[in-house]
């Protein structure tokens, strides 16, 4: 019968004899998926686990430093942290359909955690064992809707599933992997993980380059991330944290629409409110959020992001929209 006690000590057993003297690395999100599974391959080899934290430029206002101090104040795990913004803009750079993006993240994230081996073993010197596992926070759904499931239809890449490259070196460990996001929540409470972490709402792995439809560029990046500062805080304020399962915040770059501000014409693009509800995102509904707080969130964006000049909000359910717009 299913307990978070018996998923723990099970896979704690599991991930021991599968790593015995070796090293692991696993990959920090800031996401709880990665957290808890960071978490419980720490709880079954200790020290031969490095976190690794890529900062691939597409995160969320505050998101870094918020991995660097919450996260290892909570579980005293080894961090590196890997500035990989430019490599992961270049690599992006003309790019502007959403499964060659999700292909594109997923190998260099591979890319950078090679280079991070290398470094690690490197610095463990000589007597250092050799990196040979990583470790990624694969839920259930993830594993269905990148067509890796039996008999799904192959709906996107996500970043650690279908959008790995095919030459990996590494062998994955991946705990979670029969896992719904609520029961991942409850095993982090059971390894004693703190509320912030535990209850943070989702967000995907290839963060905002999925959320810009169009190039991904650095001022495209800017622009997003400030919009989805405005969103998220109002969103808190308001105390819809936990009735609302994620809001993704989303730039539509391609897109130009006239506007009218102070006494001049603006030609400036549109950003859409995605906020939703649901229990294990297989399937959403849009949340019903109060009209202040739209209102709120749409005058802020509009007067404190340049070149926004319209808020839509998305009222599609899932299916047939899917949570993200890519
Ligand atoms: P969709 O857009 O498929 O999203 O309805 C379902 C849930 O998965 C998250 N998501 C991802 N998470 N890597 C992740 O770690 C990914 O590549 C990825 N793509 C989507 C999305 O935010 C939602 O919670």
């Amino acid at each position: 019968n299913w307990t978070t006690t018996n998923v723990v000590e099970e896979q704690v057993a599991l991930i021991r004899e599968q790593v015995g003297s070796k090293r692991a690395i696993c990959g920090l999100s800031g996401g709880v998926d990665s957290a808890v599974a960071a978490a419980l391959v720490q709880k079954a080899i200790g020290s031969q686990l490095t976190c690794v934290y890529v900062d691939h430029g597409l995160m969320r206002k505050g998101e870094t430093e918020q991995v660097e101090k919450d996260f290892v104040a909570a579980t005293g795990i080894q961090l590196k942290v890997v500035d990989a913004e430019e490599r992961f803009l270049a690599a992006l750079a003309g790019v502007s359909d959403p499964e060659t993006k999700r292909k594109i993240i997923g190998r260099e994230f591979i890319r950078v955690f090679e280079q991070a081996q290398a470094e690690i073993v490197a610095e463990a010197g000589a007597s250092g064992e050799d990196v040979a596992f990583l470790v990624q926070g694969t839920l259930y759904p993830d594993v269905v809707e990148s067509g890796g499931g039996t008999g799904t239809a192959n709906i996107k890449s996500h970043h650690n599933v279908g959008g790995l490259p095919d030459d990996i070196e590494f062998e994955l460990i991946e705990p979670l992997r029969k896992l719904f996001k609520d029961e991942v929540r409850m095993v982090g409470q059971e390894l004693g993980l703190p509320e912030e972490i535990v209850q943070r709402q989702p967000f995907p792995g290839p963060g905002l380059g999925i959320r810009i439809v169009g190039e991904v560029t650095k001022e495209r990046l800017d622009l997003l991330r400030e919009a989805d500062a405005i969103a998220r805080e109002e969103l808190t304020a308001a105390g819809l944290d936990r009735s609302i399962w994620q809001c993704p915040v989303v730039l539509l770059a391609d897109v130009r629409s006239v506007g009218v501000q102070g006494d001049g014409r603006t030609y400036g693009h549109p950003i859409v409110l995605r906020p939703v509800s649901s229990e294990d995102a297989m399937t959403a509904d849009w949340s019903r959020v109060p009209y202040e707080v739209l209102a709120k969130i749409s005058t802020r964006i509009t007067n404190e992001v340049d070149e926004v000049n319209r808020v839509v909000l998305d009222v599609t359910s899932k299916p047939p929209g899917t949570i993200e717009w890519e």
